[in-house]
């Protein structure tokens, strides 16, 4: 990271500068880690001890107080921002070769929430495995969870060596155990150590028990193994952290670069809002950097004033990530208490917070033989593929491409405890036998099924219950329709949770329509409801099926030369989408009524919110059901907070150019 104003700290460049491995270590209750970490430590201490003196020195002679070790540390920040509640102990030692950081994750019940949570960051994990009793399930569910975080290196090291007499049979017969399990993993670089935590054979130096095995020391291979940043320097992401607005004339955007690199004069795009800029400075502690790169804490100024807040994220404007408010992820649950389908947990994905619910355990992993089970539920430890669905769209990459915004956990609201993570794959790729994807970019599969002549899919059920009904053409087609009646047929959807506005808007907006002699079909929720969806509650399902049996006779009322109003919540943008889908591009319009929730529930023209206070009402939409917003730049947005019914009406038919 380059510093324009010359400033710079020796000290910080001499230590940061020094090769950094970071690993993790998992092992089972009684494998000798504590004990390997120990000998580990113990045998490097006098060199840290060392360290420790320069560090001190050259802290004092640089005016700080205190021994900085946030120095250190400081690469660990990202794990706090996350609020992670972790019960990993990260120790730091170095040798002449290596500064070593550990993310020591103890072997007790909770091992997967540790392993996970201490595994994200590290380059390389350490598998102990108990040379008396074999390879057991926790080490598999270890190395399957360290394939899934794609921990680029693997170590096996096989203890209590001394146990087994230092017999090679026994060490070859493991290795040979992990190297028919590990097959079916995607890890590229295992290696396999003998060692005796406890005599110290083969940790540091390497002893005189294990003359047969001609590998190197563990310590020897951390401190030579090959370490490339896996850090994504092409996908420029930056979830916005905090604005600052000391004054009038300074807005920017602090955060941390999560992946690619920017500097000024670049184009970027904000998401959700989809507004484009130019990177004016790269404001830092020490003066402004003309380039700022993955990991680097940075304050963004912008060309243009642009409405950001935290949770928002900052893209270049040809390459930006999924925007999605549904995808399919590993998770690993970490909680005493079973992971429940379609309870709502809190997610926390970047800076960003939401409202989540695990829609549908796709399968659940059976880690001893890497093959997949159905599931219900998630225990403790247990890892599943599941589809996640959430409150408001998430900016995210496949966890294989990006790190950082393929990666998330879950909270409990109740407990606020995490009680889980995942990585996250995308959405619609075919998956081969081990539920890895070969191609991880997201690809938009075209909707199967019968189609009519202008390519739209025909009405009804993509596939017909019935395979013996033909699609019949219009008897009399819609263009006719449209000359007749001087005006060309439109749906104008409107969207948006109870007391935003809608139904008025659209009242007012046909009337005046019929007034112009224009020919209208308005359909309400309300109305439909009592009818032809009398059958339908307010659950996800329900819903969806609500707006697709409304999209079908919108579809009826247009081919037959009206302008279609369609008031409903429609909270699910995929149904909204799927709905879209049925009209030529030009003929379709989505309509946003919104306004606060607060203003909503003042309004309450049907009493529902003071009912669903009461609870007497569930899942009502914008208080405790969700409401997805689209972030299709062709949406039409009306804000009504605090706009006239009459303005509102005249604004629209303007924009429409009814
Ligand atoms: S949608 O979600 O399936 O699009 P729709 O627009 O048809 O809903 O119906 C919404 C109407 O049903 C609201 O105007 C309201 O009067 C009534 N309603 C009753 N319960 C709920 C609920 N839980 N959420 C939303 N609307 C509800």
């Amino acid at each position: 990271m380059s510093n324009s104003n010359g400033q710079t700290n020796d000290f910080n460049d001499k230590y940061l500068d020094m090769d950094l491995l970071r690993f993790t270590t998992a092992g089972s209750v009684d494998d000798g880690k504590s004990t390997l970490i120990g000998r580990l430590l113990y045998d490097s201490k006098s060199i840290f001890e060392d360290q420790m003196e320069a560090i001190e020195k050259t802290s004092r002679s640089s005016g700080e107080e205190e021994v900085n070790l946030a120095l250190l540390t400081d690469g660990l920040k990202a794990e706090r921002e996350q609020k992670i509640t972790i019960d990993v102990a990260y120790r730091y030692f170095a040798t002449p070769k290596r500064k070593f950081i550990i993310a020591d994750t103890p072997g007790h019940t909770q091992y997967t929430r540790n392993m996970v949570t201490g595994a994200s960051t590290a380059e390389l994990a350490i598998i102990l495995v108990d040379a008396t009793k074999g390879l057991l399930t926790q080490s598999k569910r270890h190395a399957f969870i360290s394939s899934l975080l794609q921990i680029p290196h693997l170590v096996v090291a096989i203890n209590k060596m001394d146990l087994v007499d230092f017999n090679q049979k026994r060490f070859d017969s493991i290795v040979s155990d992990f190297r028919s399990f590990a097959k079916k993993l995607e890890i590229d670089n295992i290696t396999y150590i003998p060692i005796s935590a406890l005599n110290g054979d083969n940790v540091v130096e390497k002893g005189e028990n294990l003359e047969w095995y001609n590998g190197p020391t563990l310590l020897h291979h951390l401190e030579n193994v090959r370490v490339d940043s896996s850090d994504n320097v092409v996908d420029f992401r930056f979830p916005v952290q905090y604005v600052i607005r000391p004054n009038q004339n300074f807005r920017g955007f602090s955060g941390r670069v999560a992946s690619g690199r920017i500097r000024p004069g670049e184009e970027i795009l904000t998401l959700p809002s989809k507004q484009s800029s130019r990177i004016k400075e790269i404001v830092t502690r020490d003066g402004n950097n003309d380039e700022a790169e993955p990991g680097d804490s940075v304050t963004f100024t912008l060309d243009d004033e642009i409405d950001i807040s935290r949770g928002d994220m900052i893209v270049r404007r040809k390459n930006i990530p999924n925007i999605d408010s549904r995808f399919e992820a590993y998770l690993c649950w970490m909680n005493e208490e079973e992971m429940e389908p379609d309870k709502p947990y809190i997610i926390m994905h970047t800076t960003r917070t939401a409202q989540a619910f695990v829609k549908e355990i796709i399968y659940r992993m059976n880690v001893d033989t890497i093959s997949r089970e159905d599931a219900g539920k998630l225990k403790l430890n247990e890892i599943g593929r599941v589809k996640i669905q959430t409150s408001q769209p998430l900016f995210f990459d496949p966890y294989q491409i990006n790190q950082k915004t393929g990666s998330f956990v879950l909270i409990d609201p109740a407990t606020n405890v995490t009680v889980g993570a995942g990585m996250i794959r995308a959405g619609s790729t075919e998956s081969n036998d081990l539920g890895l994807e070969t191609d991880t970019r997201r690809q938009e599969t075209e909707e199967p099924g019968p189609k009519t002549e202008d390519g739209r899919p025909v009405p009804g059920p993509r596939s017909p219950v019935s395979p013996d009904v033909v699609w019949e053409p219009w008897n009399i087609p819609r263009e006719e329709r449209e000359k007749r009646n001087g005006h060309k047929a439109m749906v104008l959807w409107f969207t948006g949770i109870s007391g935003a506005g809608k139904s008025s808007i659209a009242r007012a907006l046909e009337k005046k329509l019929w007034e112009e002699g224009k020919k209208t079909m308005l359909l309400d929720g309300d109305q439909v409801r009592h009818g032809l969806c009398g059958d339908l509650g307010f659950s996800p399902e329900d819903r969806t099926e609500n707006i697709r049996r409304v999209g079908e006779v919108a579809r009826l009322f247009f081919e037959h030369g009206n302008i279609v109003l369609c008031t409903f919540v429609s909270p699910y943008r995929k149904d909204r989408s799927a709905v879209r889908q049925l009209f030529p591009e030009d003929r379709f319009y989505e309509i946003f009524v919104t306004c606060s929730p607060e203003t909503a529930q003042k309004r309450d023209p049907k009493g529902l919110y003071e009912k669903a206070k009461r609870g007497e009402i569930k899942n009502l939409t914008g208080f405790d059901g969700m409401y997805e917003e689209s972030i299709d730049e062709n949406v039409i947005l009306l804000d009504t907070e605090d706009q006239v019914l009459e303005k509102v009406v005249k604004k629209l038919y303007r924009q429409l150019s009814l």
